[in-house]
């Protein structure tokens, strides 16, 4: 009888064992999954947090990765397609050093921003040359995509080109056009 209940004690201990390491596999797997879980949702939080400083910066990260494609673009560029993409331009701008209704854009790849003499610039150009004085190819590609949203309140009305290609073309015919 004694016996018998030193057995019984003894499996009653081996059962609360294996109880005990159930549950505290169950408790550690859940605490895992809770971690997984908690770790998957700071993924989330990751991925957004990632986002939403890339978006609220959107305006430079664009630019850099604009840059970046830009330059491989220009390099590809091709001026023959370019002088076709100048016929968007062919009805305010001249290549001839005469005035149109925009100013003359031969040489305007270095030109400094608003500098043609005798023409009338707008407030807002003259407002640009001070920010970024030089039509360098990349501040010429910006300023094409959205003419109106690069130069606030400019006088060109030109809704912008939309394909980086067209912009790369065309920079690289008007730097073929001194
Ligand atoms: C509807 C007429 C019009 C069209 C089309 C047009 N522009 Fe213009 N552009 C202007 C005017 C007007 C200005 C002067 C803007 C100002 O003073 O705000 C200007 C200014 C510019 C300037 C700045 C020049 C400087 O001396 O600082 C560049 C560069 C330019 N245009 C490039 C282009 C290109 C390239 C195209 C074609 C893709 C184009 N424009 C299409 C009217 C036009």
């Amino acid at each position: 009888m004694f016996n018998t209940m030193t057995v019984t004690k003894a499996a009653g201990a081996l059962i609360g064992a294996l109880l005990f390491l159930l549950l505290a596999n169950w408790a550690a797997s859940g605490l895992y999954s809770v971690g997984a879980a908690h770790h998957g949702g700071e993924g989330e939080e990751h991925a957004q947090a990632y986002t939403i400083p890339v978006e609220e910066s959107s305006g430079g990260a664009e630019k850099e990765e604009v840059q970046i494609d830009f330059a491989a673009l220009m390099a590809e560029a091709d001026p023959a397609k370019g002088e076709k993409a100048f016929g968007k331009c062919k009805a305010c701008h001249k290549l001839d050093g005469n005035d149109g209704v925009g100013p003359h854009l031969n040489g305007v790849v270095g030109r400094n921003v608003a500098s043609v003499d005798g023409f009338s610039y707008s407030d807002a150009m003259h407002a640009h040359a001070d920010e970024a004085p030089q039509w360098t190819p990349e501040a010429l590609q910006e300023f094409l995509t959205n003419p109106k949203g690069v130069v606030k309140g400019t006088k060109m009305s030109f809704a912008g080109l939309k394909k980086p290609e067209d912009r790369a073309n065309l920079i690289a015919f008007l730097e073929t056009q001194q």
